[in-house]
């Protein structure tokens, strides 16, 4: 694996496709002023820049703990391929810091939606810090790392574990209800694309400050396993409106085929109710609510009833949260997938822009 670049006008998650592993971590902010939190920002850009770049810790006297977790053995390997993610939830422009009249313009806290069984346990952060890469010790060793350095000033509110599964056999990693997952995804590549679908800025109708970063939705979505396990395979690919094994549309033969929706006005291939119909209506007014999607799947053991506990850690980008994930949303509701999907946390933040250079920090801009 190749090390993702640190610096860049925009954070490196948002344009390279999900890593294997995640940890996504929302933290409170417990740091007094705005004088601490602007240290904290400079902290965690220093962990951030080190850790993506890798290189030796510094050694350390012989009393004194080591300056490193050692999880990655003596030094911290540059090709790890990390990225990490850091994003503002509302409740950081609450006043504590004096940034109430900067915030971006439609960031807010998460509603409930129609279906949703939201538990306060799992949602919202006045931060949210998302770390991926390919290997599992790579993620917990940046955990460790960035905890540690900003021990002063945040404190893990929740944080929940994902993965992607290798191209089975190719193509989008497959989810748990093993359907291919991220396939009529805009390319990062297109740079047209991304500054009319991705990034804020002036021209979005946002704060200067804002340029380059983007607003960021977490849901986590329990997937009732045990239940879809029961239902037909042809009856799974009706709600979802893909063919399981290939991810092709269902009135097309591969995974990139275009559905055509104008041939098919009564859903008789294509449900009108299907996941990705609903979702992706493919008209030219639908094109301005297109999100960047990267989602991972979760596993979180078992529940107390002994049912499987696991899902999807949903995460989209968006240049206007209302344009598009709300309007997506709110256009699902009542679904057919709603009975197999149980959405409990999550929350609205916004992905800061990138930091620009060695002099540059998170959210400088801001501050
Ligand atoms: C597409 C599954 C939740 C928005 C898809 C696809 C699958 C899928 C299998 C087709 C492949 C692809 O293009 O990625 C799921 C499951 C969910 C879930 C299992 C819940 C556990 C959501 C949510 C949203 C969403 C919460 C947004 C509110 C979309 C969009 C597409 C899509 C926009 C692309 C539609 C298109 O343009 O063809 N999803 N999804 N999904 N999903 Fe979901």
């Amino acid at each position: 694996y190749t090390t993702a670049p640190f610096h860049g006008t925009h954070q490196a998650a948002l344009l390279t496709p999900p890593a294997r592993n995640t940890a996504f971590v929302a933290f409170d902010v417990t740091a007094d002023n705005r004088a601490e939190l602007a240290d904290l920002l400079r902290a965690l850009t220093a962990r951030a820049r080190f850790l993506t770049a890798g290189g030796t810790p510094p050694p350390v006297g012989i009393t004194g703990p080591p300056s490193d977790s050692g999880l990655l053995g003596p030094g911290v390997p540059a090709d790890g391929g990390l990225r990490v993610t850091v994003a503002a939830g509302s409740s950081l422009f609450d006043g504590r810091f004096g940034l109430s009249g900067h915030a971006p313009r439609r960031l807010r806290t998460m509603p409930p939606f129609p279906d949703d069984d939201l538990d306060p346990a799992w949602c919202h952060g006045d931060l949210g810090v998302q770390l991926c890469a390919d290997s599992t010790d790579t993620v917990l060793h940046a955990l460790r790392d960035l905890t540690r350095h900003t021990r002063g000033g945040l404190q893990i509110r929740w944080r929940l574990d994902g993965f992607t599964a290798p191209p089975r056999p190719t193509g989008a990693p497959r989810n748990l209800f093993g359907f291919k997952d991220g396939t009529a995804n805009p390319n990062p590549r297109d740079t047209r694309l991304m500054d009319r679908l991705v990034w804020t800025g002036t021209r979005s109708g946002e704060p200067r400050w804002t340029t380059g970063g983007s607003y960021q939705v977490v849901r986590l979505i329990r997937m009732l396993v045990e239940f879809w396990d029961r239902v037909p395979r042809t009856e799974q690919e009706r709600i979802l409106g893909r063919d399981r094994d290939t991810g092709a549309p269902l009135d097309g033969d591969r995974e990139l085929d275009a559905p055509r929706y104008a041939l098919d006005p009564k859903g008789e291939v294509t449900p009108l109710d299907s996941h990705i119909r609903v979702a992706g209506p493919r008209t030219p007014e639908a094109e301005d609510r297109r999100l960047l999607r990267r989602s991972y799947n979760y596993d979180r053991g078992t529940d107390r009833n002994g049912n499987l506990d696991m899902g999807l850690l949903f995460c989209c980008y968006q240049q206007d949260l209302d344009r598009q994930f709300t309007a997506v949303q709110r256009s699902l509701a009542g679904e057919p997938l709603t009975d197999y999907v149980t959405p409990f946390g999550g929350g609205y933040f916004f992905a800061l822009p990138g930091v620009r250079d060695g002099a540059d920090w998170y959210g400088r801009a801001l501050m």
